[in-house]
């Protein structure tokens, strides 16, 4: 028998806490006729096994729902992923399962190995796509899981194309949302907030999980990309969502908080507002904030990329 406790064998990137997360959310989920489940971003297929496994345990499921996976499955070989692709491809001893193209690294073969057992009884359908050549499914989409663009340039591959497929009380899971390099994610997703678009649920590790609160039509999607062109207003939308986290239940508050903040320095640092970061950092002490082993860690890792991945990023991944 499948268990939860089987995602653990496959390497990968989530915390148990939102493994059992996307379980009882895909399990839980009431599914219409031509639902999906959509996942961005699957790597080995972690995450995609609990969202899987909780599909198969969905009361409300047929043979027409299926959990839809969208991954490039590759990365550069000198690109900001290629060391975590070995790290983990080690770790799982599948390393035989990695192929070398060119400059490229292919990890498509580990996720069909872990992944095998649900994609064979139908369950999981998965696609081999950049996010800039991803297009959705017929049908609408009730749960998301959002774990690949950490930027709001590839981010809007999915507001554009997909997000007219949610309907109002579907449900999406930003993954690295409590992650120090996903600025423009961030204030992306408070102005869905802001402009009731969404509502904000609780966090579990890095993951925000919210609520659709009415259907999405291009001409919205629009009205919010203009308010992410304004970086200034990025900057502010961050600081609404740091105000916005006192209001919700925040796993590891004393962890995850801060790196809205830490955010907000790497996209101040990337823009060259060198003494603004100085004001920010004297303010998140003088506002009683206190360090901790994980906030070094993380800060050190922001101060080794020389405050920005995008160029290594780019490496990886299509880019608009
Ligand atoms: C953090 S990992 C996902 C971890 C995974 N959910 C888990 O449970 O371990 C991010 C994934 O997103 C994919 N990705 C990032 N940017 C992408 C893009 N622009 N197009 C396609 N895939 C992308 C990467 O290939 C990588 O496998």
């Amino acid at each position: 028998m499948m268990t939860l406790a089987d995602a653990r064998q496959i390497p990968g990137m989530i915390e148990p806490v939102e493994q059992e997360l996307l379980f009882n959310l895909a399990r839980s989920i009431p599914l219409n006729s031509e639902d999906s489940i959509v996942e961005f971003g699957s790597f080995f297929g972690r995450s995609t096994y609990c969202l899987s496994l909780g599909l198969q345990e969905n009361p409300t499921r047929n043979p027409t729902h299926k959990v839809r996976a969208f991954d490039s499955f590759s990365c550069a070989v000198n690109g900001a992923f290629a060391g975590h692709v070995t790290q983990f491809a080690k770790a799982g001893n599948v390393e035989n399962l990695i192929k070398r193209q060119e400059d490229r690294l292919d990890f498509s073969e580990v996720f069909r190995h872990y992944l095998r057992n649900f994609s064979t009884r139908g369950l999981l359908d998965f696609y081999q796509w950049e996010l800039s050549d991803s297009q959705p499914p017929a049908g609408n989409i009730a749960l998301m899981h959002v774990d690949s663009p950490k930027f709001y340039d590839e981010l809007k591959f999915i507001f554009y194309r997909f997000f007219p497929k949610l309907r109002a009380g579907s449900k999406i899971v930003f993954q690295d949302y409590f992650y120090h390099w996903s600025a423009t994610l961030i204030a992306a997703v408070q102005v869905l907030k802001k402009d009731g678009w969404i509502n904000y649920e609780y966090s579990a590790a890095t993951s925000l999980v919210v609520t659709v609160n009415k259907p999405f039509q291009a001409a919205d999607l629009l009205a919010i990309d203009l308010q992410m062109q304004d970086k200034a207003a990025v900057l502010g939308l961050i600081d609404s969502a740091i105000s916005d986290t006192r209001s919700l239940r925040i796993d590891r508050p004393e962890v995850f908080i801060p790196r809205l903040t830490f955010a907000k320095i790497q996209y101040l640092w990337e823009l060259g507002l060198h003494q603004e970061v100085t004001r920010v950092i004297s303010d998140f002490f003088n506002t009683g904030n206190a360090l901790n082993l994980q906030l070094v860690d993380d800060f050190i890792e922001l101060m080794s990329y020389g405050f920005s991945i995008r160029k290594l990023y780019e490496l990886d991944h299509q880019t608009p």
